[in-house]
């Protein structure tokens, strides 16, 4: 399976935070936002990567993330001139996904739970048509919403709906297979002009190849929007990192305990940061595996 990380847009309900510095850098908490959707799809076991994003913000990320090589990855890099839409992501990676199935995160989503790990692997395999993810909110008119039976089949997806049919938000992590590149090839934009990321599960559901697996309550997905909702995620890492000695979204971390690169090499990592407690962090995770 290939990944795609979107960090497109202009990230204008930041302003003026974003003016210089691309969304997917700040910070949250202790690492820059993209190491959030970046570990998802590492813990997904997915390690040929394409980076999606505007032109200026491009060499940014490149500056942070290189060909990936240090972290047992392939970080390639493509880009978006103008936000088109979510699915536009599959037009512009159409040569990375090639033949494969493809995992789509988006560039300020941020997950975090004590199972995610197996729920990916679980997920991965044999991708035939679409698996999205549900998770209740409080806010459903802000995302894509998902309503589903008694039994848990989707029954419709509606994007930012005023009278939303349930509170399960459709969260931004998409694994699809092939077909998603002529699904999106072949789409109308929507009335704002954009190519809609919910318009393409729209035509999996009506093809019967929509899956929804719901997260549920004791699980942290988070989007990093807005100042607010930054701070939120920032406070949220921060209070369990504090409380637990650990980190969450440490991409040498994942990389090591996901057997991407040995213990010498995330020791090396960690060494390079090491005036920082992250770096620090690192090298003693090496050091326990070594
Ligand atoms: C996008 C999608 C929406 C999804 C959300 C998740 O909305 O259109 O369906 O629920 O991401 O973060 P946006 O945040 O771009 O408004």
């Amino acid at each position: 399976m290939k990944g795609i990380i979107l960090a497109g847009g202009h990230g204008t309900r930041l302003y003026p935070l974003t003016l210089a510095v691309s969304k997917q850098l700040l910070p949250v908490n202790d690492k820059p936002m993209i190491y959030y959707p970046l570990s998802a799809l590492m813990l997904a076991g997915i390690r040929d990567i394409l980076v999606i994003s505007t032109p200026t913000d491009l060499p940014q990320i490149a500056r942070l993330l290189r060909d990936g090589s240090h972290l047992g990855l392939t970080i390639s890099y493509a880009q978006q001139d103008e936000p088109r839409g979510l699915a536009d992501a599959f037009i512009v990676g159409a040569d990375h996904i090639g033949g494969d199935t493809v995992a789509l995160v988006l560039g300020d989503n941020i997950f975090h739970g004590h199972s995610f790990y197996d729920i990916l692997q679980e997920n991965v395999t044999d991708v035939d048509g679409c698996v999205l993810f549900g998770y209740p909110v409080s806010d459903p008119e802000r995302y894509g919403i998902g309503e589903t039976d008694a039994e848990g089949r989707l029954l419709s997806i509606e994007e930012k709906p005023e009278r939303p049919r349930s509170n399960r938000a459709i969260v931004g992590l998409y694994l699809y297979d092939n077909d998603v590149i002529d699904i999106a090839k072949n789409l109308r934009p929507s009335p704002r002009g954009e190519l809609e990321i919910t318009d393409v599960n729209r035509t999996y559901l009506d093809r019967g190849k929509a899956r929804l697996y719901d997260l549920g309550r004791g699980f942290a997905w988070l989007d990093a929007g807005t100042p607010e909702s930054i701070l939120q995620a920032s406070q949220y890492v921060q209070v369990l990192e504090h409380r637990q000695g650990v980190r969450i979204a440490c991409v040498e971390e994942i990389a090591l305990r996901m057997g991407f690169i040995d213990a010498e090499a995330c020791d090396r990592l960690g060494a390079e940061l090491a005036a920082s407690s992250y770096g620090r962090y690192v090298r003693a995770v090496a050091a326990e595996f070594g």
